[in-house]
């Protein structure tokens, strides 16, 4: 039997990322924030979408730089992302007072964090109003590893990665590979 609630946008798993952009000037090293809205969208050109409150200081930064960085956080992280959830740019030095690392991007002015193994460089191409979110999506210009986090011939290890997803409001991490992309297909004759 199927229990209808109202209507919600509880997608599981959820990824949550660290979404940097840069800062107002020479010395200000930039800011970032916890995204839990964020997804791939389109695959040429490459373009991932995140939905920030109009409200949030690192709206303001990527709607006048029209960049940013997608940051995978491992779990180690987990406490940075829930207070970079929290402080905001307008009173914290997120990246001095969380003790993280600003990276220079290759190809935009937003930093990369360091420490969380997967960044995603991005120019905003899209900006569309929704409604409590704008969503900006991004198009991936370059994107960096950890080389502990790739394997002899530069593919992503996942088991390397330890992805943080929010779940009704508890952080979880992904468990065991239970498939290959298209084996059952495969199987079928496909
Ligand atoms: C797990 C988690 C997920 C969040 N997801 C979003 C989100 O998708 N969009 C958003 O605007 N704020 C989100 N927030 C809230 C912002 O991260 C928070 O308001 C932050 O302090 C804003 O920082 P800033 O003012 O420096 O930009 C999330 C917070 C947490 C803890």
């Amino acid at each position: 039997m199927k229990i209808e609630r109202r209507p919600t946008t509880a997608l599981i798993p959820n990824p949550v990322v660290l979404v940097s952009a840069a800062g107002r000037g020479p010395g200000d090293a930039g800011n970032f924030l916890t995204i839990g809205w964020v997804g791939t969208v389109c695959s040429t050109p490459p373009m991932v979408g995140v939905a920030i409150r109009p409200s949030r200081f690192s709206h303001g930064l990527i709607a006048a730089s029209r960049e940013f960085v997608v940051n995978v956080p491992d779990a180690r992280h987990l406490e940075a992302v829930d207070v970079a959830g929290v402080w905001s740019g307008r009173e914290h030095d997120k990246f001095a007072e969380l003790g993280l690392t600003a990276l220079p991007g290759s190809k935009v002015g937003a930093p990369l964090i360091a420490e969380c193994p997967i960044n995603f460089e991005c120019v905003v191409r899209h900006q569309l109003a929704l409604g409590s979110h704008d969503l900006f999506i991004g198009e991936v210009v370059a994107t960096h590893y950890d080389e502990e986090v790739l394997d002899g011939r530069g593919r992503l290890k996942p088991h390397a990665v330890h992805p943080i997803t929010l779940v009704d409001g508890e952080y979880w991490s992904l468990g065991e590979r239970i498939g290959l992309q298209g084996a059952a297909a495969k199987a079928r004759g496909k």
